[in-house]
């Protein structure tokens, strides 16, 4: 399972690069407007510096909700570095968008979805990636979980190629279910990313050691 930053905030995406197990990064307008990224010339500017940090790839959001101007934006997103994937909301022109970049080579990540029906129906317009909305669903008192094996087994039996990117990560322990459940890609927060480092019998492990060691 490939591991993505999802922030816009250069500073843990660093962090995270630096851990070497960073396989990309996802944004959006909230984690955007969050660092104060303001304009179309500071938004281009920031995907920019995040592809010089992070060598994978990098989703940059539409803004737009129309299919002509979906792919407008999509095609200005994607000439700003080969390794930006157009990220496009789950409604209908945005299916439509999807199906345009497929057949004009452009990458794409469906967001917002939350039914393997909406799964299905971006994978079927060629999405690369489709992102299922974990925490979200578990807000609102249903499982997201049962979603990712949802669509897993979905897209096994049908042997579609597009990804899944488990999204809206909350806690370590959804990054541990993804990866068991079949995601492709968890895209996470830096503090569930550092989380999975954490055990207490590790921490009283080593501390042991370190005293022995004073013995040797
Ligand atoms: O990847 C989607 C993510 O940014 C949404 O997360 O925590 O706002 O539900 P959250």
């Amino acid at each position: 399972m490939k591991f993505f930053i999802d922030t816009a905030n250069l500073a843990q995406i660093r962090e995270a690069a630096e851990l070497g197990v960073l396989d990309g990064v996802t944004t959006n307008p909230s984690l955007m407007a969050k660092e104060g990224i303001r304009g179309r010339e500071a938004i281009d500017q920031h995907y920019k510096t995040i592809c010089e940090i992070v060598d994978g790839d990098i989703s940059a959001e539409v803004l737009s909700i129309n299919k002509d101007e979906i792919i407008e934006e999509g095609k200005k997103l994607a000439a700003i570095h080969p390794n930006i994937v157009v990220k496009v909301p789950m409604v209908k022109d945005g299916i439509k968008a999807i199906r345009w970049f497929t057949d004009n080579g452009i990458r794409t990540n469906c967001t917002l979805i939350f039914s393997a029906g909406q799964a299905i129906l971006a994978a079927k317009a060629g999405a690369s990636y489709v992102s299922p909305f974990i925490g979200r669903i578990d807000d609102t008192g249903w499982d997201g979980m049962e979603l990712i094996g949802q669509i897993s087994n979905i897209f096994s039996i049908q042997g579609y190629k597009t990804e899944i990117l488990a999204a809206s990560i909350r806690t370590s322990n959804h990054i541990v279910r993804a990866a068991e459940l079949g995601a492709d890609v968890c895209t996470c927060p830096l503090e569930s990313i550092l989380g999975l480092l954490k055990h207490p019998l590790t921490d009283l492990g080593l501390a042991k050691f370190l005293e022995d060691a004073k013995k040797m």
